[in-house]
């Protein structure tokens, strides 16, 4: 019988992937499996909601269970009856494809008489940073200043652990439009690339000029505190400070203007026809269908988007006096961003820490080493826990 060593099984569901990971009380992951929807979504240039949910119903029980499988390769005899906990994400995400997770974890909760920890998506995505840099011993002096970046969250945290190892999150900048990552999605989309657009985006911006198109970003305005609302519990720390937000709508719109008075579409008809011909698409493909005026404005747009994450995230680390900073979602994965975010810490001596590629994406590894600190403290899942589709984080 194997005896129980803290293991955490974690299900993520949130979007267009079904993961599942089995995840050791130190932070080490003894498994994670993807099963990612892109090629599905990519015929429709975006994630459909209902195929999401239809796709999640499919292949959880195929992912728990390979999941569960390759846990047990890497701890002989762990079975479900081994598990502490199930960690399920209960939000953000679309109401649908969270269910599928929610419902599903919750059975197998009841089931094996085990208990259910919800685990906020965004807190999930900082956690993939924080486990990995626990297996390289990687210190990390509080506070820190996590950049949540993916498709759908453009999020600045100031992050805390207590002594009793509790996290405690200040939300201190947001998008007020667009994701990053929807940003990237949405001119690979308008430039006739495919889905989801950051991957391409960062390959083909290698290959252009990344000064060849200036890109502003317009200056936000601090947030105006919600009339009849104060909340003295988290109040709204850029009111009368700086503001630490982001918009990436108009980049887009400025990309779009681009390609009209530069009269590119009939080039960006032609590359999306001819990429839709090919069954699996190669950068090298996408790479010989465009021109030096879109690889310029390719790398140009990234130039500016790179630049403007990593100025806003050294300003607020700088006025909130972290210690270091934690980039992680989606876009983090982007070499651009790694590579002038690694420049720049140097240059200011503030470590940051990336996830692997791997676990910048969705998966359910992050889910579980998320849950940890609510095992440890006790703050289990209600009976009826629903979907959250719109959850805050701080
Ligand atoms: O975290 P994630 O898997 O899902 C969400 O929670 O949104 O992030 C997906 C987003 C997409 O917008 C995708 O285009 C972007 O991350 N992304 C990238 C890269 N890889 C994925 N953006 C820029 N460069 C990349 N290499
Ligand atoms: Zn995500």
């Amino acid at each position: 019988m194997h005896s129980s060593i803290g293991l955490i099984l974690g299900i993520e569901s949130s979007c267009d992937e079904t993961a599942a990971a089995v995840v050791r009380v130190d932070g080490t992951a003894l498994s994670s499996v993807v099963a990612s929807q892109i090629a599905l979504h990519a015929n429709y240039g975006g994630v459909v909601p209902e195929l999401a949910s239809r796709e999640h119903l499919r292949n959880i029980v195929p992912v728990v269970r390979a999941a569960m499988a390759q846990a047990a390769l890497a701890s002989p005899g762990l079975t479900f009856d081994s598990l502490d906990a199930i960690a399920v994400t209960e939000g953000p995400g679309l109401a649908g494809a969270l269910l599928v997770g929610i419902t599903y974890a919750k059975a197998l909760a009841l089931a094996l008489n085990k208990p259910l920890i919800a685990v906020n998506h965004l807190e999930g995505h900082i956690h993939a940073v924080l486990m990995e840099a626990r297996e390289r011993e990687q210190k990390m002096k509080m506070p820190l200043l996590a950049l949540v970046v993916s498709g759908g969250h453009t999020h600045l945290y100031l992050a805390n652990q207590s002594s009793t190892g509790d996290w405690c999150y200040r939300n201190v900048g947001r998008t007020v439009d667009d994701a990053a990552g929807e940003a990237y999605d949405k001119v690979a989309k308008l430039l006739g690339l495919g889905y989801p657009g950051g991957p391409w985006i960062d390959s083909l911006a290698l290959h252009g000029n990344p000064r060849a198109v200036e890109f502003h970003f317009a200056q936000i305005k601090p947030r105006a505190p919600r009339p009849g609302i104060v909340n003295k519990k988290a109040p709204d720390v850029t009111a009368d400070g700086p503001t630490f937000d982001f918009s990436f709508s108009g980049i887009k719109t400025a990309v779009l203007r681009y390609t009209q008075t530069h009269e590119m579409s009939a080039s960006i008809h032609a590359r999306q026809q001819a990429l839709a011909e090919i069954a699996a698409p190669t950068t090298a493909n996408a790479l010989a269908l465009c021109d030096a005026q879109t690889l310029d404005l390719i790398a140009s747009f990234q130039f500016a988007v790179v630049g403007n994450l990593i100025r806003q995230t050294a300003a607020a680390a700088q006025h909130f006096g972290a210690h270091g900073v934690l980039v992680s979602g989606g876009v983090s994965a982007n070499r651009e961003l790694r590579c002038r975010f690694t420049k720049e810490s140097a240059r200011c001596a503030l470590p940051v820490a990336f996830p692997t590629p791997s676990m910048s994406t969705d998966n359910a590894a992050m889910i579980a080493a998320a849950a940890w600190p609510r095992l440890r403290a006790g703050r289990f899942a209600p009976e009826d826990i629903i979907a959250i589709p719109q959850l805050k984080l701080g």
